[in-house]
């Protein structure tokens, strides 16, 4: 088996778990959850996004979010921004990173940013050029990559096509998502066959939602294929408002256990992580979603 030596964990909990949040989360508590997330050793922290606050309140916070956070250095801090608006408004946090984010599927496009695939690509493109000129890394997420709520499967050439299109507006990197946690091994494989013809191993990352349990068997076969680099999120918090019935992404600290067990280097302390993820169950009242976190809780409580 051909598995990278070290991988690189993209933590979106602070983005796409709290925005799924029914309950308020205070600003002070999502900036504490990402300091606890930078000491535990994440060099990548999705910390918020710059949308609509009409269509994600939970996010409204944004600005306030990425200010009080204590940057560490080496640490990179992406936010989501879906058109020229929300770069502007992002700009003023300096991010490192920003995020456009498109869907594999017209029907999730239309539900989740209101417009169809080819107008979303019309709206990233400004917002590309800007970033690069300023010198802000640019992602792509692709949603619905191996399945849509509302389409059902998605065909691996739909995933090729939005990469293709991705790749003509200058997005540096593309996330390959499965929003609704739906997708199983072969299926990942083709969609990532099918952004390899755009873009280069290195460039491709995987969001893996775990709604079906598939989440570490989907990462697994990702790892196999040379993908280095994963978004994951605290205690496996995490959903998107405008895909019914998806639950989190897969548990960092479950990603952690397996990539360690696998001798393969993070750079992430997951005793630190345990404690991060509890910080945030505590305030959501909430058992962890992450099975690891579990059986090392447990333990640590029987010990
Ligand atoms: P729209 O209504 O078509 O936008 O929404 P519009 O341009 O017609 O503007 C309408 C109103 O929104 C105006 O305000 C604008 O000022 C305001 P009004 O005049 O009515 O008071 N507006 C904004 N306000 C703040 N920031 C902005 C912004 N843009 C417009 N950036 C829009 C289009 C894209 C804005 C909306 O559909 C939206 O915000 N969608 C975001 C949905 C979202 O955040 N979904 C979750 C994140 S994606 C995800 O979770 C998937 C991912 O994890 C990968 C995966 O798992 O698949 C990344
Ligand atoms: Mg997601």
């Amino acid at each position: 088996m051909n598995l990278p030596p070290r991988v690189k964990l993209v933590e979106v909990g602070p983005r796409d778990g709290l925005q799924n949040e029914k309950q308020a989360v205070p600003a002070a508590v999502k900036i504490e959850l990402v300091q606890r997330l930078q000491a535990a050793g994440l060099k990548e922290i999705e910390v918020t996004s710059f949308v609509s606050p009409k269509w994600v309140p939970q996010m409204a916070d944004n600005a306030e979010v990425m200010a009080g956070i204590a940057r560490q250095s080496g640490v990179r801090y992406s936010v989501l921004t879906p058109n020229l608006q929300g770069f502007e408004a992002a700009l003023k946090s300096k991010p490192d990173e920003i995020v456009v984010f498109g869907a594999a599927s017209e029907a999730f496009s239309r539900k989740n940013i209101n417009c169809s695939i080819a107008e979303s690509i019309e709206r990233f493109a400004p917002v590309v050029q800007a970033a690069r000129a300023a010198g802000i890394y640019v992602r792509g997420a692709m949603s619905c990559s191996v399945g849509c709520p509302y389409e059902g499967e998605v065909a691996p050439e739909r995933v090729g096509y939005l990469a293709g299109l991705m790749k003509g507006i200058g997005v540096q990197h593309v996330g390959i998502a499965d929003t609704i946690g739906v997708g199983t091994p072969i299926k990942v494989q083709r969609a990532i066959e099918a952004t390899l013809k755009h873009y280069d191993i290195n460039d491709v990352s995987g969001h893996f939602h775990d709604t079906y349990g598939q989440a570490l068997a989907n990462t697994l076969i990702s790892l196999q294929m040379g993908v280095w680099q994963f978004d994951t999120s605290i205690a496996g918090l995490g959903g998107c408002p405008y895909a019914k019935g998806a639950t989190g992404n897969v548990a960092s600290e479950d990603v952690v256990y397996l990539l360690h067990g696998m001798g393969i280097e993070t750079g992430i302390d997951l005793d630190k992580l345990i404690d991060a993820g509890a910080f945030i169950n505590d305030f959501l009242q909430r058992k962890s979603g992450s099975r690891v976190a579990s059986a090392l809780l447990n333990k640590r409580v029987n010990a």
